[in-house]
C-alpha cells in the first residue's frame, strides 16, 4: 500500500522519476527505451528550431564522481520531438525541452508548441552552459523576466523552467521574486555546475575537445548544490510552482533526500548515462524500501519536511 505516484500540472507521474534532459532522449529508439522502463514520464532532448550537431567531439567524459559535458545542443530539431510526441501514444507524462540560442529562437519555438496539440509539460531551457559565446540566461535576471514577459504574453499550457544552479541566498531570492511573478508551472533545478574542468594528469590534459576542455559537471559532485537549489526555491517560491530536482541522483536514497527538500519529482542524468534505463527499477524498488522502513505511505508524507538541526 505504498503509492509513488506525483503530480504536476495535469499531469500524473507513477513512479517519481524520469531521465534529466539530455540523456537517453535525442532520438525517438532512446526515448522509447525510456517509456518502456519504470521512468514516470519521458524528457525530450533540449530542442532548437533547426536540428543541430552540437559541439565536436569528445565532448561527453565519466569521471570518478560523476561527468563533464559540453554537447552544445546536438538534437533533432523542435519538429521531430512535436513529431514523436504526435505519432506515438504515449501514456506518460513528457516533459518537453526547448533550447533556442536567442530570446526570438525560444519565442518562436513557444509559439509552435502553443499551436500544436501537444498538452503534457513544456520546459524552457534557460541554462545551457555549452554554447560557444552565448552566456546562460538564467543568470541575468532582467534577460529572466524579460522572457518570462515576452512568454506569457501567448503562451497557456504548462511551462517549466530549467535553472541554473544558483550560489547564494540572495540569488534565490531575486529569482524567485521575478518567477513569482508568472504562472508558472514548474522549475526544474538543477542544469549542470557550468564550466567546469576535469584534467587527466596521466596526460596532462582536459578530457574534452570543445571550450578548451570546459564543461557542465553532473553527478555526484553536484547533488548537495541541487539539494541546496530545491530547498531554497522550495522555501521561497508560491506552493502551485513545482519542483523537479535534478542533480546527482543515482540511489533511491537519492530520491528520498531531493523529494525531502520539496522536489514533486526527480530527473537523472549521469547516473541514467552510467547505468542505462535499467536505473529506473532499482530506483523504484530501492524508495519504495525507504518509504516502507520509514511508515511513509506516499511521497507527500515527507516531501518538503526536511528539518532543521535540532
Ligand atoms: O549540461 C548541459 N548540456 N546542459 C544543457 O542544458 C545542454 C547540454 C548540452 O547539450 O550541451
Amino acid at each position: 500500500n505504498i503509492s509513488i505516484s506525483a503530480n504536476i500540472g495535469n499531469e500524473v507521474f507513477q513512479s517519481p522519476f524520469i531521465n534529466a534532459a539530455g540523456v537517453f532522449d535525442e532520438t525517438a529508439a532512446e526515448m522509447n527505451q525510456i517509456l518502456n522502463s519504470e521512468a514516470g514520464g519521458v524528457t525530450t532532448k533540449s530542442a532548437t528550431l533547426k536540428p543541430r550537431k552540437g559541439n565536436p567531439t569528445p565532448r561527453y567524459a565519466d569521471t570518478k564522481f560523476g561527468s563533464i559535458n559540453s554537447m552544445g545542443l546536438p538534437n533533432q530539431g523542435l519538429d521531430y520531438y512535436l513529431n514523436f510526441i504526435e505519432k506515438n501514444e504515449i501514456n506518460k507524462p513528457i516533459d518537453l525541452s526547448i533550447s533556442g540560442t536567442s530570446r526570438e529562437d525560444n519565442l518562436t519555438a513557444l509559439k509552435k508548441v502553443q499551436k500544436s496539440s501537444f498538452t503534457s509539460l513544456c520546459e524552457l531551457n534557460l541554462s545551457c552552459p555549452n554554447v560557444i559565446g552565448k552566456p546562460q540566461v538564467g543568470y541575468d535576471l532582467t534577460a529572466i523576466e524579460e522572457t518570462l514577459t515576452a512568454v506569457f504574453e501567448f503562451f497557456t499550457k504548462p511551462l517549466g523552467l530549467k535553472l541554473p544552479p544558483y550560489f547564494d541566498l540572495q540569488q534565490y531570492d531575486a529569482v524567485a521574486k521575478i518567477l513569482n511573478k508568472y504562472p508558472l508551472t514548474y522549475i526544474n533545478t538543477i542544469n549542470s555546475v557550468g564550466n567546469g574542468l576535469v584534467v587527466d594528469a596521466k596526460t596532462e590534459s582536459v578530457v574534452i575537445r570543445p571550450k578548451g576542455g570546459f564543461g557542465g559537471i553532473g553527478g555526484t559532485y553536484v547533488k548537495p548544490v541541487a539539494l541546496a537549489n530545491v530547498r531554497a526555491f522550495r522555501q521561497r517560491l508560491n506552493p502551485e510552482i513545482k519542483i523537479i530536482g535534478t542533480g546527482g541522483v543515482k540511489t533511491g536514497l537519492d530520491v528520498f533526500e531531493l523529494i525531502l527538500c520539496g522536489a514533486d519529482i526527480v530527473e537523472i542524468g549521469t547516473a541514467l548515462a552510467q547505468e542505462g534505463p535499467h536505473i529506473f527499477a532499482r530506483l523504484k524498488q530501492e524508495l519504495t524500501d525507504i518509504m516502507q522502513e520509514k511508515g511513509y505511505h506516499q511521497l507527500s508524507d515527507f516531501r518538503g519536511k526536511l528539518k532543521e538541526y535540532q
